[in-house]
């Protein structure tokens, strides 16, 4: 007998909302812990609940899904670069597999699939932010051929953390 996963990206659907803020909670703790001081990151962890996903899906926004058989595997949501003096048209504004899905491939294909779909919408170079201290996502978008372009900062409750935006060329 054999049976086969389907592995595949689609955009996120209303009822989508309640898996994507679970796999936003245990891609988020994952990656900050150690980084971003432990309240502040249950606060962004709470305010990103199904609420607010449901209403970003309705609102049109960009969210894309990586989906193993019935799983969710990881999303990322992504648009028009929010900083005005970065010259670059689209902006991934995030990008997350739950821990079990990370290393297998899973990331580039999302990547690849934003990238196309900004392109599609003339939206041909593209920026990503990543907190410097986030070894494996600098590394990543290393591998995926991203030049670090800009340094900035941002507050984390008594934390400071410099982050880094990778950039892809049109
Ligand atoms: C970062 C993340 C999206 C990468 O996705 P992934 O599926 O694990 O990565 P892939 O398997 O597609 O790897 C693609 C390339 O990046 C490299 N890479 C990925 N993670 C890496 C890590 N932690 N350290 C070093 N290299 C890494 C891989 O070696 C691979 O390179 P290659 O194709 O040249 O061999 C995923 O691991 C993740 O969700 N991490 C936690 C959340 C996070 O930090 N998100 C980014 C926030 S800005």
């Amino acid at each position: 007998m054999s049976s086969t996963t389907l592995i595949e990206i689609r955009r996120a659907k209303p009822s989508d909302a309640e898996s994507v803020a679970t796999v936003h909670d245990e891609a988020w703790r994952a990656a900050y812990q150690g980084i971003i001081p432990g309240t502040e990151l249950e606060k962004l962890i709470t305010r990103r609940g199904p609420d607010w996903w449901d209403s970003a899906i309705r609102k049109g926004s960009r969210i894309s899904l990586m989906v193993f058989g019935e799983q969710i595997a990881g999303y990322a949501n992504y648009g028009r670069n929010r900083a005005r003096s970065l010259f670059y048209d689209g902006e991934v504004y995030e990008l997350y597999l739950r821990p079990e899905y990370q290393g297998l491939g899973f990331g580039r294909r999302l990547f690849s699939s934003a990238r196309r779909d900004l392109v599609q919408s003339g939206m041909k170079s593209l920026v990503i932010w990543a907190l410097s201290e986030n070894d494996g996502a600098v590394e990543f978008y290393k591998a995926l051929g991203g030049r670090a372009v800009a340094r900035s900062s941002e507050k984390f409750g008594s934390r400071t953390l410099d982050k880094v935006a990778f950039a892809w060329s049109a």
